[in-house]
């Protein structure tokens, strides 16, 4: 079966989220509790559709269905889809600021088959080409162990506030030289 890659386009973000939550509740229940994944899914979880607009969101399709979804932005907002507080837009500095690694999530049926790697290796590209020489994200834990075995170093874990009281577990990570 044929995977190819393309720019997400804002005609897609009804799919995206579908993917998110299956990605999530596929994928994320190891870690995770259900009110946290339920909680995540209103906030850290969401699309950010500014990542779609600046055109540094990435699908991967597979007949017509979308199977994997991740980006990168030179903006600082750091996590969170569009519901999530405190989002900061402006511009990084490439000469000094880390490039922002962002919402990967891959469809349970297609996880462990390099995906997840290989979008982040199209997006390391891409803001290199920006001129950033490194990356940072925040980690939720399935995540890091894909952003480990790819050259990011984990900080200590936090627990971020979620909607309906809940916290969540996630891991600033960076990567010095991408
Ligand atoms: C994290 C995620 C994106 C990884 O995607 P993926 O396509 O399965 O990852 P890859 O197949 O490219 O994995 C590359 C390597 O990362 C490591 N890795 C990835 N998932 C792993 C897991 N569940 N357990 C252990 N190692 C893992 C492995 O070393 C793997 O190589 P290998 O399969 O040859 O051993 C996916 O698990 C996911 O969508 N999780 C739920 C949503 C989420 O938490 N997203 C991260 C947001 S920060």
């Amino acid at each position: 079966m044929a995977v190819s890659f393309r720019k997400a386009t804002l005609g897609d973000v009804p799919a995206i989220q579908t993917l998110i939550s299956d990605s999530a509740w596929g994928l994320a229940r190891v870690d995770y509790s259900d009110a946290q994944i339920e909680a995540a899914l209103q906030s850290a979880w969401g699309v950010d559709t500014q990542l779609i607009r600046d055109g540094t969101y990435v699908v991967a399709d597979c007949e017509r269905k979308l199977i994997a979804c991740g980006g990168w932005s030179w903006r600082r907002t750091l996590f969170g889809g569009d519901a999530q507080a405190g989002r900061q837009s402006e511009a990084l500095d490439p000469t000094c600021d880390p490039a922002r690694i962002r919402a990967f999530f891959v469809h349970p049926a297609w996880a462990r088959r390099g995906l997840g790697r290989a979008m982040l290796e199209h997006c390391e590209q891409s803001a290199r080409a920006r001129g950033f020489r490194c990356a940072e994200l925040l980690a939720t834990l399935p995540g890091e162990r894909l952003y480990r075995v790819c050259g990011y170093v984990s900080q200590d874990a936090r627990a971020y506030p979620l909607p309906n009281h809940q916290t969540i577990t996630f891991v600033p990570m960076r990567k010095a030289r991408i």
